[in-house]
């Protein structure tokens, strides 16, 4: 059992959040979301308050005595999804002013995985520059991009694509989507 950090932010696609805060816990492993103000608005407003049902902690985005505001607690890594270009660019210049950036530094400072599922189109040159700088730092950058070749049926198994991609850069095995086989076409 590994703790794991969501930070849950304004940006669409809180079925993202859901899916992974899901799968972590069927991997038996547990969650502490970090959601925004915004982010609770989005993640009501989108229906998808059984995310909630899968967070074992939900500290104030504002309670800078949480265990994740320190690089001493034990975590394993820590997802941002959905990623607002607002977090994004925060995250990218360090700022630490609530508790999901912050628990982000942390997890730069200590190299922990960091994970960042960014959401927006287009991107302008600013958003681009802070993925950059993220990755520099150390931050894989996954784009919420759903593949199609696994021919996912359900919106379910269409985030779980992405949910996917996400739980391999933790270090995750699952079987959520088969690996590409080469095919006779
Ligand atoms: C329904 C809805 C959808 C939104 N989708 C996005 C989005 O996809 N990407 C984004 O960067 N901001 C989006 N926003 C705007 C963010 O919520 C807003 O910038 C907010 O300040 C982000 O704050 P946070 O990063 O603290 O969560 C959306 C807002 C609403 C109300």
């Amino acid at each position: 059992m590994s703790r794991y950090i969501l930070g849950v932010t304004g940006a669409s696609g809180a079925i993202y959040a859901t899916r992974t805060a899901m799968h972590l816990k069927k991997l038996g492993h547990h969650v502490t979301a970090l959601v925004t103000s915004p982010g609770c608005e989005v993640v009501a407003y989108e229906g998808q308050e059984s995310l909630y049902d899968y967070c074992d902690e939900l500290p104030g985005v504002n309670d800078f005595f949480a265990e994740c505001a320190s690089g001493s607690a034990d975590y394993a890594g820590m997802v941002v999804v959905p990623c607002s270009m607002g977090t994004l660019g925060r995250m990218a210049a360090g700022t630490s002013d609530n508790l999901l950036v912050r628990s982000a530094d942390v997890c730069l400072k200590e190299r922990r995985p960091l994970i960042v599922v960014p959401r927006e189109m287009p991107y302008n040159l600013i958003h681009l520059e802070n993925m950059e700088r993220l990755t520099r730092a150390g931050a894989v950058v996954i784009a919420a991009s759903p593949q199609f070749y696994s021919k996912p049926t359900t919106m379910e198994e269409l985030v779980d694509t992405v949910v996917a991609k996400i739980l391999k850069h933790l270090g995750e095995e699952t079987k959520i989507v088969e690996p590409w086989k080469k095919v006779d076409v």
